[in-house]
């Protein structure tokens, strides 16, 4: 798998999940096909397969305007974002100005925006973008804010993803729409992988959050609508269970930060019609099930 192929910091990205969707897609004769991510944050999945050529193309959705500037910059004004990040000032006023600008979200202003969301993400604490900066305002912690601002690396990255961008399709709609709208235009060979905000942690590590029955809507759009094949990750809580108590899913747990450590069970659920890999995969990549059902 190797070093991260994407430039943004994400509670809970998934990244280290990609093998085992990638055995996904060659128990389901998908490879090289189209992979989706509705949600798809920080990508780290898309862009590992992608940058790795396990898909010909992904789609990327988030409703976020602010993620959406940060890739739309990454894909059509590659180099002046990376002169942006090359000759960012470390300073906390610097942080203040960016802070002030993602929260204003001047939709006009998109290159602007896009790199804000990127300087929060990589300044603040654990990325997330209302949290607090590395060090504190008085820069007195151990690590200060550009601890995780290495910029040869991180331009590397933007630079690498961009010479993809001709496989890369990205909205900025509302993942219900997105479901509705644009999954049923995709090829039969396409993969759909679902990481909506979580239940119960979901409105602490995000801007935009669902409610209970926002999650509970969302299970019958996903139910009902999506005619390809799909897998959804959750924070497996017994609401989320029941949401979806007739397909198959199982159980693991993934170690994760976002502030502290801790150890979250998680929720893998999938599509009837998709067939689902030998365990061993899961065992490679470190993840411990604990409970297989196909009710
Ligand atoms: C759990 S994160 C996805 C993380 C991603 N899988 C990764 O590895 O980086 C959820 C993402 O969904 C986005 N989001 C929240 N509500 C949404 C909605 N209603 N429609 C589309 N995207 C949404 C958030 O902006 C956030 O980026």
């Amino acid at each position: 798998m190797g070093r991260a192929k994407t430039p943004l910091r994400y509670p809970g990205g998934k990244q280290r999940l990609s093998p085992f969707i990638e055995e996904i897609l060659i128990e389901n004769n998908i490879k090289n096909g189209h992979y989706v991510e509705p949600y798809a944050g920080g990508a780290g999945v898309g862009m590992e397969l992608l940058l790795t050529k396990k898909v010909s193309n992904i789609h990327l959705n988030d409703s976020d305007f602010g993620i959406y500037c940060f890739w739309y910059a990454v894909l059509n004004r590659t180099e002046e974002l990376c002169q942006m990040i090359k000759s960012a000032s470390m300073a906390v006023d610097e942080w203040r100005k960016r802070k002030e600008i993602v929260k204003k979200c001047d939709r006009r202003k998109k290159l602007e925006l896009g790199f804000s969301v990127f300087y929060l993400n990589r300044c603040n604490r654990s990325g997330i973008l209302s949290a607090g900066i590395i060090g504190g305002l008085d820069q007195s912690g151990n690590y200060k804010m550009d601890a995780r601002f290495s910029r040869n690396d991180l331009i590397r990255r933007i630079e690498t993803i961009a010479q993809f961008k001709d496989n890369i399709f990205l909205t900025n709609f509302d993942a219900e729409y997105y479901i509705k709208n644009y999954i049923p235009n995709l090829p039969q060979e396409s993969l759909i992988y679902l990481d909506p905000p979580y239940y119960e942690k979901g409105c602490k590590l995000y801007l935009n959050a669902y409610k209970k029955n926002d999650h509970a809507r969302l299970s019958k759009v996903i139910q009902d609508e999506i005619n390809l094949n799909w897998i959804l990750s959750y924070d497996g809580v017994s609401d989320i269970l029941e949401l979806y108590n007739e397909r198959r899913h199982f159980l693991y747990d993934l170690q994760y930060t976002a502030a502290k450590v801790y150890k979250g069970k998680e929720i893998f659920i999938f599509s009837d019609r998709l067939r689902i890999p030998q365990k061993s995969v899961i065992e490679h990549i470190n993840i411990g099930i604990k409970e297989l059902s196909s009710i």
